[in-house]
């Protein structure tokens, strides 16, 4: 008796039984049982009429010697089905509940233990996440995402671009010298099997200088209306401004400039013949400027004019009806 470790087994020891505990490593089958947080789990154990003693320890400590309860947490108790069944039940099981529980039978023969580990489990929750961020093209960009639960989450990420491929990070993903491809909505994802992964996301917005994409140059006959288009890629949206050599254009009579997004187009109501030649479109925002020309062509002389107009057919025909409402047509 005295090298018997676990306190219940001394109390055995003191309660005459009229018979001799032998070895409680009997029978040491150790299963693992595995309870999301906050379930209730049942921590089965059979017994038969043989039984003489029975009793659930956490760890060394006795929760229940037959039907007392030494345990004070009102979480614990006991599922009994006649003399047969003398499980172990735990509400609300919270993650300091992890560990062993030994159910202990004595029989008039020998004691035997039945050991169970219960792994509580914990959903994966995104506790901290980069807020939404505006960079510099060219910049080094760390996002991170820090998630909790057990098993441990693991922590994958994502562009919400078309092809949405896993990005190479954990915790914390670097993009060094981000492009403005890289821009958009970052999903980062904690999984741990144990519940739906938790998801949040990060906006990212990537600033770059204009560069100018498309222009449309156009050949009007004096008397019509002579349209010159530009559009440029940038982030801020570009302003734009329309020059002739080295002045510059505003809504004057005959003369109306629309701006949309990224795009811009110049009209000029009713075109004569000094209006044709070099016009420059410029776009700029913070990061920079860029200019192009565009021409207003005599019909006849426009050498190639041809090719995008039909990719921005639709926004040209929404500018159209700007310049319809301005020109009263
Ligand atoms: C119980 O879980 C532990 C890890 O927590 C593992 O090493 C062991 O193999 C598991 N035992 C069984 C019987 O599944
Ligand atoms: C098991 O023991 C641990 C450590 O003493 C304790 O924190 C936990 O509440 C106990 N759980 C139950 C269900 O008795
Ligand atoms: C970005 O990171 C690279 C590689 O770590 C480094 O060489 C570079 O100087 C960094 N650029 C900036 C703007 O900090
Ligand atoms: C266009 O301008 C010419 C010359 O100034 C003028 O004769 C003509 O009436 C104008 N046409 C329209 C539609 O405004
Ligand atoms: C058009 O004007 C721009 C700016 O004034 C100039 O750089 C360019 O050479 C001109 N193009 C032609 C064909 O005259």
């Amino acid at each position: 008796c005295p090298q018997l470790q676990a306190s219940f087994f001394r109390l055995l020891c003191l309660i005459p039984t009229g018979f001799p505990v032998r070895s409680v490593d009997m029978q040491r089958a150790t299963d693992n049982i595995t309870i999301r947080q906050g379930d209730t789990a049942i921590i089965r154990c059979y017994v038969d009429d043989k039984v003489s003693k029975v009793a659930w320890l956490n760890r060394s400590n006795i929760i229940f010697a037959g039907e007392d309860k030494w345990s004070l947490d009102p979480r614990v108790g006991l599922v009994t089905k006649g003399q047969l069944e003398y499980s172990l039940r735990i509400q609300k099981v919270d993650v300091y509940d992890e560990g062993s529980y030994t159910c202990s039978i004595q029989t008039k023969q020998q004691p035997k233990t039945s050991q169970v580990y219960l792994i509580v489990q914990v959903p994966a929750t995104i506790y901290k996440v980069s807020e939404d961020i505006i960079v510099n093209e060219g910049s080094n960009v760390t996002l991170s995402c820090l998630a909790s639960g057990r098993p441990d989450p693991l922590i994958t990420w994502r562009l919400l671009n078309p092809s949405a491929e896993p990005l190479d990070g954990e915790e914390y993903l670097d993009i060094i010298g981000i492009m403005r491809n890289q821009a958009g909505r970052y999903e980062c994802k904690a999984s741990n099997d144990v519940a739906t992964p938790d998801v949040k996301y990060v906006n990212v917005v990537v600033n770059y200088p204009p560069s100018i994409r498309k222009t449309q140059s156009s050949e009007p006959p004096v008397g019509r209306l002579g349209t010159l288009q530009c559009e440029a890629a940038a982030v801020p949206t570009p302003e734009f401004e329309w020059y002739r050599d080295d002045k510059r254009l505003s809504n004057t009579q005959g003369i109306n400039i629309q701006i949309l997004g990224g795009n811009t187009i110049l009209m000029i109501a009713n075109v004569t013949e000094e209006d044709y030649g070099n016009y420059t479109c410029v776009a700029s925002n913070r990061l920079g400027a860029q200019s192009s020309s565009v021409f207003l062509y005599r019909p006849g002389t426009g050498r190639d004019i041809n090719g995008s107009a039909c990719a921005s057919l639709s926004l040209w025909l929404l500018l159209a009806s700007f310049a319809c409402l301005f020109f009263k047509c």
